[in-house]
């Protein structure tokens, strides 16, 4: 049978979690692997968890698969968050949004003491840059937010979806910005961050702990050490 790295590396990612603990859930097609066996384990073992979603996609998922949810109305600190990523390079700083969750997935990985990264091979840089990064921006003069972004370097392209604009959760719009090779990751997402109009950035910079690799092969290897990726 054909091996799914992104599930290999996703199902891994939930056995970190254990009894008690609040639980970030990631976005995405690899993020959706971690969920799925999360559920599995509430079902089998009888794992007591509480789980903050980082989209209406992952909550609508984790409440189809009965996997018990709160938010920061009740809690304001996570154990342990599990999350996909477009990019990664060895010092774990990554770049995420590919799907549009990159503000919530960023305010969940902020509160977390534990943020799991799960790719396959492929999201492996030695630079950020060749995936467009996403940055969520209001609606209110998007375009002059756009020029903004452009003098910074990065070349913004708007997102559409098949009705029209790309809406995100949070009723906002994606820029995704052609920087080419990032060598500063921190301080471009410090740029981005300051400008006026731009909610959040999908560079995620010092939030990373571990990187869970899945690989075509069917093997697994994890990082807990910046600057040890190849
Ligand atoms: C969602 O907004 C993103 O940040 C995802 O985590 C990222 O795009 C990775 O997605 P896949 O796991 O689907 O590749």
């Amino acid at each position: 049978m054909a091996v799914n790295p992104k599930q290999t590396a996703g199902e891994r990612a939930a056995d970190y979690v254990s009894d008690g603990m609040i639980v970030g859930l990631g976005t995405g097609s690899t993020a959706y692997f971690a969920i799925v066996r999360l559920a599995e384990r509430i079902r089998d073992e009888g794992l007591g968890i509480r789980c903050i979603p980082t989209s209406e996609r992952s909550a609508t998922l984790a409440r189809e698969l009965g996997i018990p949810l709160t938010s920061f109305a009740e809690v304001l600190h996570v154990d342990v968050t599990i999350d996909g990523a477009d990019e990664v390079d060895p010092a774990f700083n990554l770049v995420k949004g590919g799907g549009g969750a990159l503000l919530r997935e960023k305010f969940v990985a902020s509160a977390s003491e534990t943020e799991l990264i799960i790719v396959d091979e492929t999201k492996l840089k030695k630079r950020l840059g060749a995936f467009p990064l996403p940055v969520e921006v209001v609606p209110f003069g998007w375009q002059l937010t756009r020029q903004r972004l452009q003098q910074l370097g990065g070349e913004a392209r708007f997102r559409s979806s098949d009705n029209g604009a790309f809406v995100t959760d949070n009723g906002n719009y994606i820029l995704d910005c052609s920087f080419g090779a990032i060598d500063d990751p921190p301080e471009l997402e410090r740029r981005i961050v300051g400008t006026c109009g731009v909610v959040e950035c999908g560079l995620f910079t010092g939030l990373a702990t571990r990187i869970i690799i899945g690989k075509s092969d069917g093997g697994l290897e994890e990082r807990t050490e910046p600057g040890t990726l190849s």
